[in-house]
């Protein structure tokens, strides 16, 4: 058995299973992918349910996700999960994409459905339970920053609460121009028979802006999905005079558990949460899909939980 998989082990059942109690039937395919917890997180759940399954890591280079998928199908996979870089090449490869990954523009499930290839992003979904489970709010009801709209996390989340049609969405970017280019792919969710245009519902502004202040005081919940702050030195993505009582502070790196833009927040009165409950529900809602009727939530939380332990 290894840790990590490569295209050359999906040559054959025998090779791929070997030293294996079980078959592999799942697996995250992404690069790198060392790294990822989804193994820890779905093989409790399989483990638990007595599936008699193996999920694997699979390191796939970029231009190579269609054969990876190809292949994964011809032994008889159930599916997979999708990783970094490989979320957009993903869309490319399948026979079928649901309305979440459309809109979203990238997917991170994908379910092996007899001869089909089915895309599923259960990123921005998950988000939205995240966001429940944390602060017992409707993302619906919420005028919402996002911080990091350029990079693919920001994306995605942006794209969920503007499928929820969220009171607000301020995309804030270092790159003002990613920001912007989202904007432009969003506005139709905001055309709606409400007086408010989209110009006021949604609204763009660079991270370094004078109007940044101004405008995080018009929103509820604050969402940081850029990497600072995934080194432990890193500053706050925000200055700390942005952040208020009334904010709710998500951030969605949960390695460090607490984050300095965290930090800031609890000192300024905010609530906040990390990004523990993100990977969670991603990885629930993927699970789900592949096991329709089944909810291994306390089992996944627990796994979770000590892999980062550990
Ligand atoms: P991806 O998620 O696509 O891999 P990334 O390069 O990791 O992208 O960047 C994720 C987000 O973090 C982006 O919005 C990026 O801003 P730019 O679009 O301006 O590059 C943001 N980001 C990364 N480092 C940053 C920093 N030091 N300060 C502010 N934003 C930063």
């Amino acid at each position: 058995m290894k840790d990590v998989y490569t295209l050359d082990d999906l040559v054959s059942r025998s090779r791929l299973d070997e030293g294996a109690d079980y078959p592999a039937r799942l697996a995250v395919v992404g690069s790198p992918v060392a790294h990822s917890l989804s193994p820890q997180l779905h093989q409790a759940a399989l483990d638990r349910a007595e599936s008699g399954v193996r999920y694997i890591r699979l390191e796939v280079p970029p231009g190579k996700v269609a054969q990876a998928l190809d292949r994964l199908q011809q032994l008889e996979f159930i599916g997979a999960n999708v990783t970094v870089p490989h979320k957009f090449e993903a869309l490319e490869a399948v026979d079928e994409i649901d309305s979440a990954a459309s809109t979203l523009g990238a997917a991170n499930t994908i379910l092996f459905d007899q001869e089909r290839k089915i895309a599923f992003n259960t990123d921005g979904p998950g988000f939205v339970r995240a966001i429940h489970e944390e602060f017992l709010v409707d993302v619906k009801d919420l005028r919402i920053m996002v911080v990091g709209a350029g990079g693919g996390a920001g994306q995605a989340i942006a794209a969920q609460c503007a499928r929820e049609r969220c009171q607000r969405l301020v995309l804030v970017n270092r790159t003002l121009n990613k920001a912007e280019g989202l904007a432009e792919r969003l506005s139709p969710c905001f055309e709606s028979e409400r007086l408010e245009g989209p110009g006021q519902r949604l609204v763009v502004c660079p991270l370094d802006s004078s109007r940044l202040p101004e405008e995080t005081d018009q929103v509820d919940l604050i969402v940081n999905t850029t990497s600072v702050g995934l080194r432990r030195t890193d500053p706050s993505p925000l200055p700390s005079s942005c952040l208020q009582p009334h904010h709710l502070v998500y951030d969605t790196i949960y390695n460090p558990s607490q984050t300095r833009l965290l930090g800031e927040a609890s000192q300024a009165g905010a609530r906040t949460a990390n990004g523990l409950s993100l990977l969670l529900y991603q990885g629930l809602l993927s699970f789900e899909l592949w096991f329709p009727g089944r909810h291994p939530l306390d089992t996944m939380r627990q796994s979770l939980q000590e892999a980062l332990d550990h």
